[in-house]
């Protein structure tokens, strides 16, 4: 599961990953991303895969089943988020026990060193304090 997919990138890249046998869900909030990501996958050639592009109200609410990704992965999104914890839930709440997380996302007081730091301007320059990937498993 993808949280904030947007144009779908990591959508297909993933979709590579899982393999014929995989699925592959991106979540998204605006109908333009949703749509620009389907267009997207359309020009990658993964007729053989699985990947559906859902439009949800927030990706807190997903509405997808418990424990049912081996694997979530978001890119730059929950920095964007006003109820983070809100996001975390969503996401164990949807990943299986032993599944894995991969997060990146804006977070002060990173290694983002501190002259690019005071030029940041939040909620605009979402990359320049993306410094730090982080990978938690669940227990
Ligand atoms: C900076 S873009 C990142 C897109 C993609 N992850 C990437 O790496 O290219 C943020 C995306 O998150 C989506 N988004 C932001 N807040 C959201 C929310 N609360 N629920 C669902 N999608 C959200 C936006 O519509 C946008 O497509």
């Amino acid at each position: 599961m993808d949280l904030g997919c947007g144009g779908g990138i990591d959508v297909i890249l993933a979709a590579h990953r899982v393999g014929p046998q995989g699925r592959v869900v991106g979540i998204d909030f605006t109908p333009q991303m949703i749509e620009r990501a389907r267009e997207t996958v359309a020009t990658a050639d993964l007729r053989d895969r699985s990947i559906e592009l859902r439009r949800v109200e927030d990706m807190a609410e997903t509405k997808l089943p418990d424990g049912s990704a081996d694997v979530v992965i978001s890119n730059c999104v929950i920095n964007l988020c006003p109820d983070k914890d809100a996001v975390y839930r969503e996401a164990f709440r949807v990943l299986r026990l032993g599944g894995r997380r991969s997060l990146t996302s804006l977070s002060p007081g990173t290694s983002t060193p501190s002259s690019r730091r005071a030029s940041v301007r939040p909620g605009r320059d979402v990359s320049a304090g993306l410094s730090r990937k982080t990978s938690i498993s669940r227990p």
